[in-house]
């Protein structure tokens, strides 16, 4: 596996696969991985002859008061998961390679960034979706592979793909929990052991709202503050927690579409999040 640095690196070995017709799939990542990470380029070397993965904690989709500067930068470690992972290439750039001057070009998507994780992080969509468009640009892959952890990044991502007629095929990817339920992700690291066993009380929760949304159809608004009312009391403060329509991500009203039932958690100081998709 090579580890490159620079965009003209990474075009550079792209452009040799493309001439020798090989299919290329790409993983965008922030790093200090875990095996949901892994989960991502295992689905892409069912899609590609080469992987790509890139490692940037990227400034723009942070907000002032969030945790860019303490962000886990674990490069070593996370370069021997990948190469165990059976990915064949990592781009690692920096901060200048990434943003040379002032960024003035943004990526924005209406409505689907507007709501969710959108309200209460402002400008982070934006940042994500300018960060990929740049990561597309350099790496020019066939496929890129996304969480469905992260289910309203992924619906922004399809959307910005789809409007900017990028020709990749997006892979949404299901979430890989621990064995409590737990979704895997790198802000776990955060939890104090105490904090991660009750973490996985929010996996538990959707699970219960999903039941009894299945068993009877209800008022989606009073189930929504009913269960998060069952977070509070067990010490989360819920940041939302939304029964929404899975395409639109807007409040849904009618048991007839596909639903995500989507949360955000703060526990101490770690946000996290969860969802749980279901048909009715
Ligand atoms: P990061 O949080 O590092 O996640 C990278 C990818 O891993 C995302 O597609 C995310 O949905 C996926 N992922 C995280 N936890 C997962 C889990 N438990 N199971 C399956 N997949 C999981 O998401 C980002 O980075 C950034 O916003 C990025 C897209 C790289 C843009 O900067």
């Amino acid at each position: 596996m090579q580890t490159l640095h620079t965009i003209a690196e990474v075009r550079r070995q792209v452009r040799d696969w493309k001439m020798q017709n090989l299919k290329v799939a790409f993983v965008p990542t922030m790093g200090n991985l875990h095996a949901g990470h892994i989960s991502l380029v295992t689905e892409a070397l069912k899609h590609a002859d080469r992987v790509v993965a890139s490692i940037f904690v990227n400034p723009t989709q942070f907000g002032p008061n969030e945790d860019f500067d303490s962000y886990p930068r674990t490069l070593d470690n996370d370069c021997a998961q990948l190469a165990e992972g059976g990915c064949h290439l990592v781009f690692a750039p920096s901060v200048d390679e990434m943003y040379p001057e002032r960024n003035g070009t943004w990526v924005d998507v209406d409505d689907l960034g507007d709501t969710l994780c959108g309200a209460s992080r402002p400008g982070h969509f934006r940042g994500v979706t300018t960060v990929v468009s740049k990561l597309f640009n350099i790496v020019q892959p066939d496929v890129a592979c996304f969480g469905e952890k992260d289910f309203q990044q992924l619906a922004v991502l399809r959307r910005m793909t789809k409007d900017l007629f990028f020709p990749i095929e997006i892979v949404g990817v299901p979430t890989c929990r621990e064995a409590s339920g737990l979704a895997m992700s790198s802000r776990n690291g955060y939890l104090s052991a105490p904090e991660k066993q009750l973490a996985a009380e929010i996996h538990k929760v959707l699970q219960a709202l999903k039941a009894e949304i299945m068993v009877k159809s209800a008022d989606f608004r009073s189930l929504e503050s009913k269960y998060s009312q069952t977070l509070e009391a067990k010490g989360f403060r819920v940041d939302y927690l939304q029964i929404a329509d899975a395409d639109t991500l807007l409040p849904a009203t009618l048991p007839s579409s596909r639903l995500v039932v989507a949360v955000a958690a703060k526990l101490g100081g770690t946000r996290l999040i969860d969802n749980v998709v279901l048909t009715i």
